[in-house]
């Protein structure tokens, strides 16, 4: 799995080939896989306000619905996309007619629902899905929805990208979910090149937030020796059930509910923080508290 994975971040970053000396180097994709232990945390209203907030700095963005059991982007984006990822890995579309532009200024690749055959792909198929999952490339950021849980589709994704965002809830269930799928990060995937982020979403308080992730930040570091960051909170926030029931994502439909605007904070910190060089806890904190205030 690790091959795989370390194949699918090299085409994706667009690595694959040289540099000949005369074209420009192109800033690499930045790929952020967000997932969760638990269902239902949040995973794909999260991805599709994050995808539609970095595109509203300017970066071209790709949204990849990757969870395979659940895949539900188009429907909270209120679109019936004609082709899917079912149609790529059937060899029936190529990735470039499986993408979707959307009116939000993100292009997406919509999910197949029920479909569970990227986690058991013989090596021709594995290769043909790497061979087109390259042309995503041109992308400056890839956001990837994958499914809740340890399934060896999830652990690939997450193994393939730069950022593992992590979301939960403060219910426990979801809280011991969390922990569990962070455990089993950790023992997959390289953890010196991944950055583990932790998103608490739903929370009633700035600090309701703060105690949720120092919680799970302080067992991963106690327990598994493992830097996981908080990367921020989502509030419970109405303004996100009425528009999964107006299928508009609500970064668009509420721009200014308390929802959107935890999103932008949570860009800036992706933006800002170091993932590259490993950034302290410490002063990531530090940083975070004094945007904070
Ligand atoms: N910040 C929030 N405030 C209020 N409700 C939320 C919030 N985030 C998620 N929800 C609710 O949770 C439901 C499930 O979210 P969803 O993004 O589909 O989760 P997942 O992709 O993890 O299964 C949403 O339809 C919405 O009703
Ligand atoms: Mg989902």
């Amino acid at each position: 799995m690790q091959d795989q994975a370390e194949q699918l971040r090299q085409m994706m970053r667009g690595r694959g080939g040289g540099n000949n000396g005369a074209a420009p180097v192109r800033n690499r994709t930045r790929i952020i896989a967000v997932s969760s232990g638990k269902g239902g945390v949040g995973k794909t209203n999260i991805s599709t306000a994050l995808a539609i907030a970095y595109a509203k700095i300017g970066k071209k963005v790709i949204l990849l619905d990757a969870d395979l059991g659940l895949a539900n982007v188009n429907v909270v984006m209120g679109i019936i996309p004609k082709y899917n990822l079912y149609h790529l890995m059937e060899r029936q579309r190529s990735i470039k007619e499986i993408i979707l532009d959307t009116e939000y200024g993100v292009k997406i690749v919509a999910g197949a629902s029920g479909f569970s055959k990227i986690a058991n792909l013989g090596e021709e198929e594995r290769e043909y899905f790497i061979e087109e999952m390259s042309q995503l490339s041109n992308a400056d950021i890839v956001i990837v929805d994958t499914g809740a849980g340890v399934s060896d589709n999830v652990i690939s994704f997450i193994s393939a990208a730069d950022d593992a965002v992590i979301v939960t809830t403060p219910e426990p269930t979801a809280i011991t979910d969390a922990y569990s799928i962070i455990k089993i990060i950790a023992g997959e995937v390289d953890n010196s090149r991944l950055s583990i982020k932790l998103l608490v979403n739903r929370v009633q308080s700035v600090k309701q937030g703060k105690d949720v992730a120092g919680k799970i930040i302080g067992i991963a570091g106690q327990f598994l020796n493992l830097k996981v960051d908080y990367l921020g909170y989502v509030m419970e926030d109405p303004a996100v059930l009425n528009a999964v029931l107006r299928q508009r994502p609500f970064f668009d439909l509420s721009p200014s509910c308390k929802a959107s605007e935890c999103i932008r904070h949570i860009v800036g910190r992706l933006e800002n923080i170091e993932y590259k060089e490993g950034s302290g806890v410490t002063s990531f904190l530090k940083r975070m508290f004094a945007k904070n205030g």
